[in-house]
């Protein structure tokens, strides 16, 4: 497992390259998902050799920028992030295929105009009429531009593909999903459409199926019979930053629950699939869904703590308050920190706890999930004082990708006494290659097609109605169902959290 214990070198898994022409057209290219991320893992992918020449980008949005200050603008931001100093020579050749034009979404005649833009880019850039639309705009526009994409004809595929790609949140609640999916199917097929969840595209969130079902000895005891209960845990240091006008109104169930923390739930908790393909994935993922037990309002709120940070201090810098974050209504009563207590109601998980959390402003970020074991009969041991404690099995996600198994040993000496230690792979100590980042795999996966990291209607439909009914609570009118829990920014978040937890004798692993 450590390096030390490999006795061979780390194989090396070739990245799949990308031999088909294509262009991808970014709605929202003015904004910060284009710059922060799209731009970015685009021209990693393109460095890296994983595109080969015949592509281009080509934004839109409705300010008015040149070719240039687009340029400019996305270099800036790839420069920032980029791990090694930007090569400036694979820059400017990347960024002559980087092209904008300005767009006004309610506007079909400008979407004419736009389908002609593309045509003359495609026959410069040899893409073969391989097309993706990636919606990155504010949620609220997705509509009318899927609208406009239909009308104007850009969404027919006549030679090429035709691809959407839509960013989370897919709709706000159950209802409000079902009519973008609904105006999406009016252009698109099911085929066509690449819902990202970007925490499906990280590397350690892909290795817990493969650490499932390509190991012999863990699935055997991966149920109720061992496992005493689950914790996933996510935990950010941010704030609301620059976004309160979509995070005010959506908050941490929509935000991060009804997608990432219900999409981890779903990999721990699934059944093998007969295949390791889109179809057969999704569907048991989609299996896990169904079988979350359903909460009404009542139980829903017996069973979930809501927080919302209040002014503290970040690794000794001062930091707002959610209410006082630009943009936030000063009383807004929006949940920044969920912690929920989840049950599955199948054959393998019935009466096993698993316990969610989630939250902005906490004292350190690092998502981990962990399977707690049952504790192992100690009565031969009653005449001495060793404490035994469960095996655990954690999946660090991030920032330090790590999978930990925790057992006993007996410390050395003439008296019987135990001490937990751990078996520790860490990604990096054993694999030289710096791992795809969650952008740049699910915009591969889209080019080729591959839908397995993309999530589905009908899975987005069945966490949207598991979540209504907590939807409903800090939008109640009836104040005794709730209370939005105030937490110090760099703090651990709500004690209450912690007691949702202690009612069954059990604690949180991670001292967050
Ligand atoms: C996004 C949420 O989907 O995920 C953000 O909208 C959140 O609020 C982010 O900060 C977390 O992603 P990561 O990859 O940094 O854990």
């Amino acid at each position: 497992m450590s390096k030390q214990a490999s006795t061979k070198s780390p194989p090396v898994c070739e990245i799949e390259s990308i031999n088909e022409p294509f262009c991808i057209v970014i709605f929202g290219a003015s904004g910060d998902l284009t710059s922060r991320k799209l731009i970015p893992s685009l021209f990693r992918l393109y460095t890296n050799n994983i595109l080969n020449d015949n592509f281009f980008i080509l934004g839109a949005a409705r300010s008015n920028l040149s070719n240039e200050a687009f340029r400019q603008k996305t270099g800036e931001w790839t420069d920032k992030g980029n791990k090694d100093i930007l090569d400036r020579k694979k820059w400017e050749a990347f960024s002559g295929r980087l092209f904008y034009t300005a767009i006004a979404y309610d506007d079909v005649r400008t979407f004419k105009t736009l389908a002609k833009r593309i045509s003359a880019l495609e026959k410069k850039h040899k893409t073969g009429c391989n097309r993706i639309f990636h919606l990155a705009t504010p949620p609220n526009l997705y509509e009318v531009i899927i609208e406009n994409l239909g009308a104007s004809g850009l969404a027919e595929s006549k030679k090429g593909f035709t691809r959407i790609v839509i960013e989370k949140p897919f709709g706000r609640d159950l209802e409000s999903a079902k009519k973008l999916n609904a105006s999406i199917l009016r252009y698109f097929s099911e085929d066509r459409i690449f819902r990202i969840d970007h925490y499906l595209g990280k590397e350690t969130v892909q290795n817990i199926l493969l650490f499932r079902f390509a190991n012999s000895i863990f699935e055997p005891i991966w149920n109720r019979n061992f496992i005493d209960h689950v914790q996933i845990t996510v935990a950010e240091t941010l704030g609301v930053e620059h976004r309160a006008g979509y995070y005010d109104k959506s908050g941490v169930l929509r935000d991060m629950f009804q997608n990432h923390m219900l999409q981890l739930l779903a990999l721990i908790a699934m059944e093998p699939p007969n295949l390791f393909d889109s179809i057969h994935v999704r569907n048991e993922k989609v299996k896990v869904f169904q079988a979350v037990r359903a909460y009404d309002s009542d139980s829903m709120s017996g069973n979930l703590v809501l927080g919302q940070y209040a002014r503290g201090e970040i690794d000794g810098n001062r930091v707002a308050g959610y209410k006082d974050e630009p943009g936030t209504d000063p009383g807004s009563l929006t949940p920044t920190y969920a912690a929920m207590k989840i049950f599955i109601d199948n054959w393998r998980w019935q009466g096993i706890p698993f316990y969610l959390r989630t939250g902005k402003r906490l004292k350190r970020k690092i998502s981990e999930i962990s399977l707690h074991f049952k504790t192992a009969p100690d009565h031969m041991f009653r005449n001495f004082p060793v404490g035994i404690t469960p095996n655990v099995l954690s999946f660090i996600i991030q920032p330090d990708e790590e999978i930990i198994l925790s057992f006993q040993t007996k410390i050395p000496g003439s008296k019987v006494c135990l001490s937990e230690v751990g078996m520790q792979f860490s990604y990096k100590t054993h694999y030289s290659s710096l791992p795809l980042d969650a952008y740049e795999r699910v915009l591969i996966d889209c080019v080729l097609g591959d839908q397995l990291l993309f999530v589905r209607q009908d899975g987005i439909e069945l966490t949207w109605s598991f979540l209504a009914p907590a939807l409903q609570i800090p939008e109640s009118s009836e104040k005794s169902l709730f209370r939005i829990h105030g937490y110090r920014a760099g703090s651990r978040g709500p004690r209450e959290a912690d007691r949702l937890l202690n009612k069954d004798k059990r604690e949180w692993k991670l001292n967050i």
